[in-house]
């Protein structure tokens, strides 16, 4: 399975903050937000790793994060020219991706959750299609919305529905089969220019392909994309690490997964 971070954007909603720093570099408590979501797709055991960002501020990524040998991953870079969308991520990552599976992630997205490996290596095992996750959320009207039907299958995807018919918003982190590259070619722009996410997820709801996973209570997800987003996100991380339970730590994920020798600098072990 190949990574993909999307950490490009404009991150209108968070200016002047965003004017001249991309917003996935803005510190979560003490780590760079994109930290968190690389150490998903790391507790996902996905080692390579390709980084999408703006023509601006790719370079900042690449000097953060480097080739990633020392946490025993192969990271790789690119650039989203224009926002033109996060399915755009696909097309983008194409060669990368090559005839692997995806593991698509929001570079603004934060989890934590005691289950999250075990969660996502089940997941995988048994990906066909393609995995959504959902969290019940308070103002769904900001995400993307998941109805479900009695059986737990999809019924509906909505892209930030005005009226919300159900509280399930859909999280930024998508699990997909090969088949999503060649949909996502297909996809046509939203009317605000995008490829949206939720059209590309929509395919696999009509082929009967797509299954949502709700996350359990333990989990915690937040959306940083605005300051009180940003600054929640922040204050339960630092409580977290309080706690002795510190989160989105690559050296501390890359030692557990074994990517990496313990004590060893940058000795990959795979
Ligand atoms: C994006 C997706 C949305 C999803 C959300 C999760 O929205 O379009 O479907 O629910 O991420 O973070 P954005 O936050 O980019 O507006």
């Amino acid at each position: 399975m190949r990574g993909v971070i999307l950490a490009g954007g404009s991150g209108t909603r968070l200016h002047p903050v965003t004017l001249v720093v991309s917003k996935q570099l803005l510190p979560v408590y003490d780590r760079p937000m994109i930290h968190y979501s690389l150490s998903v797709l790391m507790e996902a055991g996905v080692r390579d790793i390709l980084v999408i960002s703006t023509p601006d501020h790719l370079a900042s990524y690449e000097r953060l994060l480097g080739d990633g040998r020392s946490l025993g991953l192969r990271l790789c870079y690119a650039p989203q020219p224009e926002p033109r969308g996060l399915a755009e991520a696909l097309l983008i990552g194409r060669e990368f991706i090559g005839d692997n599976q995806i593991a698509l992630i929001l570079g603004d997205n934060v989890f934590h959750s005691p289950g999250l490996r075990t969660l996502l290596r089940r997941e995988r095992e048994r990906l066909k299609g393609c995995t959504l996750f959902g969290c019940p959320v308070p103002d769904p009207h900001r995400y993307g919305v998941a109805e479900l039907d009695s059986s737990g299958r999809i019924t509906s995807l909505v892209e930030k529905p005005e009226r919300p018919t159900s509280n399930l918003a859909v999280v930024g982190l998508y699990l997909y089969d090969n088949e999503a590259v060649s949909r996502a070619a297909e996809l046509k722009p939203s009317d605000r220019g995008e490829l949206e996410i939720t059209d590309l997820n929509r395919t696999f709801v009509e082929s009967g392909t797509a299954r949502l996973v709700t996350l359990d209570r333990e989990t915690t997800w937040f959306d940083t994309g605005t300051h009180d987003s940003l600054l929640q996100a922040s204050v339960f991380i630092r409580e977290q690490a309080r706690r002795g339970r510190p989160v989105g730590r690559l050296e501390d994920v890359a030692r557990y997964m074994g990517f990496v020798r313990p004590g060893g600098h940058g000795r990959s072990v795979g």
